[in-house]
């Protein structure tokens, strides 16, 4: 569809968005791991705009600042006084020298389930049409606030009336601008400048300029999409929590549809940059952000929240919360383990319960199965470490690194204290605290030695529920083998 390439894209976000009663501006709010502002800028994106401008005004540093992260390529424009929508674009065209030619189509920084290819038709409707303007428009249940398109007794789009200007008729109609526009560039930049400012809110309307150019003999069409749902803007954080939940169904669907099983949708949550392969399942609770990934036929949840993490095929991870790790082919976490960044498991391995790790490489069918802390750590493969473990890693100011060979058995509650190695194949004593290295094929035994002072409970605790027990014991005859 090269036809409708825009030559410019302009994205209105100058607006304070009051109703949010938030200190972080509303186009920065966040659905779906994305910002508002960020969504509009992927469906716009996928017009493959010669420009695109984005029109900044309230708390412009912080919203610069975030499009300098996620587009860099993005132009912004500066409104330094919101006088209304039709001087947002006026802003934008000027900071393309003033007028475009070709298409240029305005879109608002607030409509974050606003799809590339409801852009892509409006923008070849418009273009197929030969239109002066199009707008997108939609049928809504209550169009209570929104600008109603006016249509003659042919059908034909004559004028768009805000809210607040309309009269009571005016008002019953339920077909709304959404405000999302495909305009002809050198007409559009023409008509901004006769805009006028008598109107209810003393602001520069966008919309009128579609009642001007009608009236000067230009073609004026409509496009009417498909789910109204698509073109709600974000006012406040009610519809921000609609917005995540549509999102969020539309990204679990797709996943649905592409083999993955999610037992309970509702209680599903998942970023846009989660990749999922066929054959995985998610069970109910579990969140997905960031870049993580799911490989075929692994199984996460319930209650599971994973960012950036990739889950290797056929592995396993219940109740629990992982960073920045990666989990091995086939290997297990949790229940209730938590992976802090930089957690890697290797194939089959294990992370078992009540288990912290972090900055640690746990290598192909090792094992840390219960009640552990692994930091700054390497284990090799196929090693065992006992219940209870510590790797000791800060000494108050230093991090330090740990290393376990492949096939050792170390005991129940060890403290490795770093830096210390134990060798390939070495065992070490339950108890033991390791503060040496330990050779490999060794046994180190680090505790102290067990001492029975017999009679101690009668002579000192005479009387006691436990010198009674003690005593009785000692009348029982001796068990024959
Ligand atoms: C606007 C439309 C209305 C439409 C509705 C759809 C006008 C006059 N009205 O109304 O027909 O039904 O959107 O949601 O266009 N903005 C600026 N600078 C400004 C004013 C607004 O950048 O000076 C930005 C806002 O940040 C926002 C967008 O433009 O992203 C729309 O502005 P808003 O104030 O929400 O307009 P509405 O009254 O909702
Ligand atoms: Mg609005």
């Amino acid at each position: 569809m090269s036809t409708s390439r825009p030559a410019a894209v302009v994205v209105l976000a100058a607006g304070e968005g009051t109703r949010m009663k938030s200190a972080t501006p509303k186009v920065l709010h966040d659905i779906c791991g994305r910002s508002l502002v960020g969504h509009v800028l992927a469906a716009a994106g996928e017009l493959e705009p010669e420009h695109l401008v984005v029109v900044v005004g309230h708390a412009r540093e912080k919203v610069t600042a975030h499009l300098a992260e996620i587009a860099p390529d993005v132009r912004t424009a500066v409104q330094a006084e919101q006088n209304g929508t039709g001087h947002a674009v006026r802003m934008g065209l000027e900071e393309l020298g003033g007028s475009v030619d070709g298409t240029v189509v305005v879109v608002c920084g607030d409509t974050p389930l606003l799809t590339g290819e409801t852009l892509r038709r409006l923008s070849a409707a418009h273009v197929a049409d030969g239109n002066a303007v199009t707008v997108l428009t939609a049928e809504v249940p209550d169009a209570t606030g929104y600008g109603r398109i006016v249509r003659d007794d042919g059908g034909a789009v004559t004028a768009i009336v805000e809210h607040k200007d309309a009269s009571e008729a005016q008002r019953a109609v339920r077909e709304i601008n959404s405000g999302v526009f495909a305009f002809d560039g050198a007409l559009l930049a023409d008509a901004l400048k006769r805009v006028r400012t008598d109107n209810s809110q003393g602001e520069e309307y966008l919309t009128d300029v579609l009642g001007i150019l009608r009236g000067a003999g230009h073609r004026v069409g409509a496009s009417v999409a498909g789910d109204h749902r698509e073109i709600a803007g974000i006012n406040n954080r009610v519809q921000l929590s609609e917005a995540r939940r549509i999102l969020n169904d539309r990204l679990l669907t797709e996943a649905m549809l592409s083999g993955v099983t999610v037992v309970d949708p509702a209680s599903t949550w998942v970023d846009v940059s989660v990749t999922f392969e066929q054959d995985v399942v998610v069970l109910p609770g579990t969140q997905l952000h960031g870049v993580t990934h799911l490989a075929e036929g692994c199984e996460v949840g319930p209650n599971t929240r994973l960012t950036d993490t990739r889950v290797g095929a056929g592995a396993r991870v219940d109740n629990a919360v992982a960073v920045g790790s990666e989990v091995g082919p086939g290997a297990s976490v949790g229940p209730y383990a938590y992976l802090r960044p930089g957690s890697r498991l290797g194939r089959g391995a294990k992370v078992g319960t009540y288990v912290e790790t972090k900055n640690a490489s746990i290598g192909e069918g090792s094992k840390v199965p219960h009640l552990s802390y692994v930091g700054d750590a390497t284990i090799g493969e196929f090693s065992n470490i006992g219940a209870a473990s510590v790797f000791v890693n800060y000494d108050g100011q230093d991090k330090h690194h740990t290393t376990v060979g492949s096939h050792c058995r170390t005991g129940s509650d060890n403290m490795f204290v770093a830096p210390v190695t134990v060798g390939d194949g070495a065992y070490t004593a339950a108890g033991s605290v390791i503060t040496k290295d330990v050779p490999p094929g060794s046994l180190a035994v680090a505790r102290g030695q067990q001492r029975n002072i017999e009679g101690w409970v009668a002579r000192k605790r005479p009387g006691s529920a436990a010198a009674k027990a003690a005593e009785a014991a000692s009348r029982e005859p001796a068990v024959e083998d």
